[in-house]
């Protein structure tokens, strides 16, 4: 950590907290480890994890993610860079553990929205975009491996605007494409920043930079790209849309930046740029009103859990984001959903690949305090008495269900005790038909591999095996309706009517047709994807 004496005042303003989001393969997890190497963390990059080999290494904490090589849960990186001190959720990539990688979203402040230049924007992308639009954060777009053949810069700016249906302002434009990747003009700057890697990206990229007009790049890049990129730069400054800072900071513009995550090119200018125009955490919406990050009350909210982090204890990290205040270590607060009050004993911060114990931390800090079994995802703690409540954390859309129950019907206690221990957690929703008993549970989840991480801890942390049934739903909505009657609602047959934990009416539907008809049959009927 820095050596320099901020006070609290400093610390709030000089945390940055952001989420990258990507389709799996785009690079964020290069991208993320390139961030690491310029905040000094790590030396030589290729020691967070070399990928396929050995996926797990940040967060290796469960049989199944070593089996599968993939990474089941986030993980949450802090560095220094340049006295700002930066936190990084880190979020699963394989596409079947996306809900996990929402929620993380509504515990940042800022996201990264990594895209492959060769394909545009492709699926998860698409759906992380729409939960970081939901919350309005600046939304900031790294076009990654330039160094490679790719789309048309013009017409990955049109892909971004006609699939997500957000206007992009590029900061900076790349310079010889197709193999040919030499560096980027940056707008703001108003110069050409040439990179040199050298050694396949594992140190720092050298610069030569220079104004555009500079006779110089015409023998360094060339007369055809060096005019061309005038050109280009020109078109921009004309057609395209203007810097607007407000509507950066609302997500409604999105930074565009043109880089090359492996071989380090475009990083670093990426790295300051984001550190210019994001804000520190900003007053956050609860029961009482927007709480000032800055207020003297330590707040904060719990966003997820992650179980059995250590197989011989059972125990549970549930991780907050704290909102306001400042975090002692050993601090007593308040648990206002239980009303109780807990002592916040061994609090663990993490710092790139190592678990540490934190003694303070400030807004826009995750940090991971032990769970008990206590905890929910979306509860607040808070340091004084108040009855403040951060706004909940949606339940997103499940896309896969099944119909699930014990094997053997003497372990009915412990498979009841297993189903709500992880539904808690957020990995599963549990769902109920209406007069059907608990012997008989539908499980909704965003991604298929949950049903297997779900068979998975039940047999091995409760010692029950279970027989489960896919169903064939597809989509999930939740029924807002004033004196809702299921005996005078009228439904298509393919459709089933459920209730979620908390009793609300919920309707599974196989495809867009069925739900059509489900509005179109029932007047004053408002069905919703998310449910609050
Ligand atoms: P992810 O976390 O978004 O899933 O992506 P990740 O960083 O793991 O990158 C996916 C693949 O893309 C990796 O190759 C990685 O080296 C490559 N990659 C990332 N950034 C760039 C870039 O700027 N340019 C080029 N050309 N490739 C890039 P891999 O073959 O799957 O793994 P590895 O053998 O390289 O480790």
């Amino acid at each position: 950590m820095s050596e320099k004496n901020f006070n609290f005042v400093d610390e709030v303003r000089r945390r940055r907290t952001f989420a990258i989001i990507s389709h799996p393969d785009a690079g964020k997890t290069t991208l993320t480890e390139k961030l690491l190497l310029y905040g000094g963390v790590i030396r030589s990059a290729g020691s967070v994890k070399s990928r396929r080999s050995n996926k797990h290494a940040v967060s290796d904490w469960m049989e199944i993610e070593k089996k599968r090589g993939i990474s089941v849960t986030s993980s949450v990186l802090q560095f220094e860079y340049d006295d700002f001190c930066i936190n990084i959720l880190d979020t699963p990539g394989h596409q079947d553990f996306s809900e996990d990688t929402y929620r993380t979203l509504m515990a940042a402040d800022n996201a990264v929205m990594v895209i492959d230049c060769a394909k545009g924007v492709e699926e998860q992308t698409k759906k992380l975009f729409q939960v970081c639009k939901m919350r309005g954060i600046p939304i900031f777009t790294f076009i990654n491996k330039m160094d490679r053949a790719g789309k048309d810069p013009f017409e990955l700016m049109e892909d971004i605007e006609k699939v997500l249906g957000i206007r992009s302002y590029p900061m900076n434009w790349p310079i010889g494409t197709d193999n040919n990747f030499k560096g980027v003009y940056n707008r703001q700057k108003k110069q050409i920043e040439l990179f040199n890697g050298g050694n396949h990206g594992q140190s720092i990229a050298e610069t030569i930079t220079g104004d555009i007009d500079d006779a110089k790049f015409s023998s360094l890049l060339g007369e055809e790209i060096h005019e061309k990129l005038q050109n280009e730069i020109e078109l921009l400054d004309i057609a395209g849309d203007e810097f607007n800072l407000e509507q950066i900071l609302n997500g409604q513009l999105t930074p565009m930046f043109f880089g090359s995550a492996l071989t380090n090119f475009g990083v670093e200018p990426f790295l300051q740029s984001f550190l210019d125009i994001t804000t520190p955490p900003k007053p956050r919406a609860s029961n009482l009103g927007d709480i000032d990050p800055q207020s003297d009350n330590f707040s904060g909210f719990i966003f997820k859990i992650q179980a059995n982090m250590d197989p011989a204890h059972r125990d549970r990290i549930a991780f907050l984001r704290i909102c306001s205040g400042k975090f002692e270590k050993g601090m007593t607060v308040n648990h206002v959903q239980r009303n109780k009050k807990v002592r916040l004993a061994q609090p663990q911060q993490f710092l790139a690949q190592d678990r540490i114990i934190v003694d303070t931390a400030y807004p826009g800090d995750i940090i991971g305090i032990h769970d008990p079994g206590i905890f929910k995802i979306g509860d607040t703690l808070c340091e004084d008495q108040s009855k403040l409540q951060y706004e909940g954390i949606p339940k997103f859309a499940p896309e896969h269900f099944a119909k699930i129950s014990t094997k053997n019907s003497l372990k009915r206690k412990q498979f009841l005790k297993g189903i709500t221990q992880l539904s808690e957690e957020g990995t599963i929703q549990v769902y109920k038909r209406p007069n059907i008993g608990m012997e008989e549970l539908i499980i909704g989840v965003v991604g298929v591999l949950q049903f297997e991480v779900l068979e998975y801890r039940l047999k091995n942390e409760y010692g029950v095996d279970v027989i489960s049934e896919r169903l064939p739903f597809r989509y999930i909505r939740w029924i807002k309706m004033d004196n809702f009657d299921a005996s005078t609602f009228s439904l298509p047959m393919d459709t089933l009517l459920v209730e979620d934990e908390d009793k609300k009416p919920v309707l599974l539907f196989q495809n867009e047709w069925s739900i059509r008809h489900a509005i179109e049959r029932n007047k004053n009927v408002v069905l919703k994807e998310v449910s609050l």
